[in-house]
């Protein structure tokens, strides 16, 4: 067992870090507050290397594995969580089209992706009705000649409105899950509209919209993997994209805890710093392992999918705990700023909102339970 980073880990989390604290930070919180997608910021993580961290070079992508990735999204949502995001799911669709794209598509698709030329991808599975049990989904694709003809509608869909490239599910049978298939589809396609941004709790500058298809037409070179294949590729990529998700947690667990300490060793009450009362202390303590404890199932996830061993189960767990602990982490945060932490002078109460959906997209703490409980119970024979 290693605990210290490469060389490759410790550049890609030193660019992700400056270009973080430098650039996304200072304008975070208006970010937040009139809801401004942050497409320039994408096009500057792409010349970082930071859209497809885990992407093959020949691809546009940095090539630095996946425990690179996972310290790229902690520092980019500990500045801002909005755009972690959008960084997290443009990474999670060009590594689904490098892995079960032909050569053509992967040529034409990723480097856009990688690069910043798309802004951003998009994952379309989601429908109004069918958000946990995917399988669900009515948006169909029917074959006309060399041509798919896609009809749905899809649900919360992350960076919709901008996203260059993305990548639709729609029923190609009625065989259940194994009726679902995997388009690739660009934005400004005719046939799919965009529908109204969500009024969001949290993640204001990230733009989430349904997307409605209207005898869309796409080529039959736009199937991704094999027709009926489209939920396993869906499920291959939540694996992945769970990781990314706990990443994102542990970035705005980190960010609370560190805007805790600095209020706590500021405000005074009783004649000495609040930092001084056993009752925060305590409270740090506990936010602060916990933190740390979510980064290390993290890293074991992301390395284990970097072994290319299994870890399903991995992703699920450090999703599940990154997710609450983050929730419980700027909840507390809250709690230590005082009436402070419940106005926007302080970066806490965006924490606690952004935070909040981390425990239900890309899977709700539910969903990840099940699929725990499922492997733990297939491991035992
Ligand atoms: N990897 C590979 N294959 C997998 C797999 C995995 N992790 N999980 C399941 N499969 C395969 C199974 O082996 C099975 O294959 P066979 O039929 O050949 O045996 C097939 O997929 C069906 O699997 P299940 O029977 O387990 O399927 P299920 O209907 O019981 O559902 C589930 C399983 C885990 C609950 C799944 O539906 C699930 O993960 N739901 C949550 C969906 C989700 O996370 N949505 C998030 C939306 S995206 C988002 O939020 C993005 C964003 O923009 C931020």
């Amino acid at each position: 067992m290693n605990f210290e980073l490469s060389e490759t880990q410790l550049l890609i989390r030193d660019t992700a870090r400056k270009f973080a604290r430098e650039v996304v930070a200072p304008k975070a919180r208006q970010t937040d507050r009139e809801e401004i997608f942050p497409a320039e910021a994408y096009r500057q993580m792409g010349e970082l290397g930071l859209l497809g961290v885990n992407v093959p070079a020949e691809y546009g992508g940095a090539e630095a594995g996946v425990v690179s990735y996972a310290l790229a999204v902690i520092e980019l949502a500990a500045a801002c969580a909005s755009t972690s995001v959008g960084m997290c799911v443009t990474n999670m669709c060009a590594e689904l089209i490098c892995q079960f794209g032909s050569e053509a598509q992967k040529k034409r698709f990723v480097p856009k992706l990688c690069s910043g030329e798309a802004i951003a991808g998009s994952f379309a599975l989601s429908e109004a009705h069918a958000g946990s049990d995917p399988g669900a989904g009515s948006t169909n694709a029917v074959k006309k000649g060399d041509r798919w003809v896609i009809n749905g509608s899809k649900q919360w869909i992350t960076s919709g409105a901008y996203a260059g490239v993305m990548v639709v599910w729609a029923r190609t049978s009625n065989a259940g899950n194994k009726g679902l298939s995997c388009f690739l589809v660009e934005q400004g396609t005719p046939g799919l509209t965009i529908g109204k941004a969500e009024d969001k709790m949290g993640l204001r500058g990230s733009n989430t919209v349904p997307l409605v298809f209207e005898n869309m037409e796409v080529g039959e070179d736009r199937l991704l993997g094999r027709e009926g294949d489209g939920f396993k590729l869906a499920m291959v990529a939540l694996d992945g994209g769970r990781v990314g998700i706990a990443s994102q947690a542990c970035g705005v667990g980190r960010a609370a805890i560190e805007a805790s300490v600095r209020y706590a060793k500021d405000r005074h009450a009783f004649g000495q710093p609040i930092g001084d009362f056993q009752a925060l202390r305590f409270m740090l303590a506990d936010m602060t392992t916990q933190q740390q404890t979510a980064e290390l199932l993290t890293f074991r996830a992301a390395s284990m999918k970097e072994k290319k061993q299994p870890f399903t189960r991995e992703a699920s767990m450090a999703k599940l705990y990154a997710s609450e602990m983050s929730n419980r982490v700027c909840d507390h945060a809250v709690q230590i700023h005082g009436g402070y932490g419940y106005i926007d002078e302080f970066p806490v109460e965006r924490y606690l909102r952004d935070a909040r959906v981390q425990t239900i997209y890309e899977g709700t703490s539910e969903i990840q339970r099940i699929v725990i409980a499922r492997e733990v119970i297939k491991a035992a024979g």
